[in-house]
């Protein structure tokens, strides 16, 4: 519990890197738990770094997470716009929950502006590319302390 923090990622981010490189970059998902990685070693804290393109997998961590995890950062992806059942899951968590986005939401398609998630998140982070998660994690740090 102490010092973890899932890191979860929604659908198709498993892509990152090779999928809209114009949108989300060409860092992949790998690139960014290296950066997680050497962030979370700083501040002091744990990080598991997981994605799936399953709603319900994701749910299963968010679960698992009430037992082993002190935060969660989430990118819940697609599932932001459309999933009651993951904003659910998140309200069963104690711990802060950090929301990321790649891109800025609100600058995209009307679909895109409206998060379930954000009804949850102590913060919402987007439009900073892949450095969201980093920044998100040093907040954690911060917060956790
Ligand atoms: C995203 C934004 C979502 O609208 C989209 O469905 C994604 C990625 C982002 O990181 O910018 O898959 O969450």
């Amino acid at each position: 519990m102490g010092n973890m923090i899932f890191i979860l990622n929604g659908p198709n981010l498993n892509l990152l890197g090779k999928r809209e490189p114009e949108v989300y970059g060409h860092a992949t998902l790998a690139d960014v738990e290296t950066a997680c990685q050497g962030i979370a070693a700083e501040t002091g804290l744990e990080i598991r770094m997981l994605q799936s393109n399953h709603e319900g997998e994701l749910i299963d961590w968010i679960h698992e997470a009430r037992e082993k995890a002190a935060g969660i950062i989430i990118n819940p992806a697609a599932f932001s716009h459309t999933s009651v059942a993951i904003l659910d899951a998140l309200n069963t968590f104690e711990g802060p929950v950090i929301e990321v986005h790649i891109s800025n939401i609100h600058k995209r398609e009307e679909f895109r502006h409206h998060s379930y998630v954000s009804a949850r998140a102590e913060g919402v982070i987007a439009g900073c590319g892949v450095d969201g998660y980093g920044l998100a994690l040093r907040h954690l740090g911060q917060v956790l302390k």
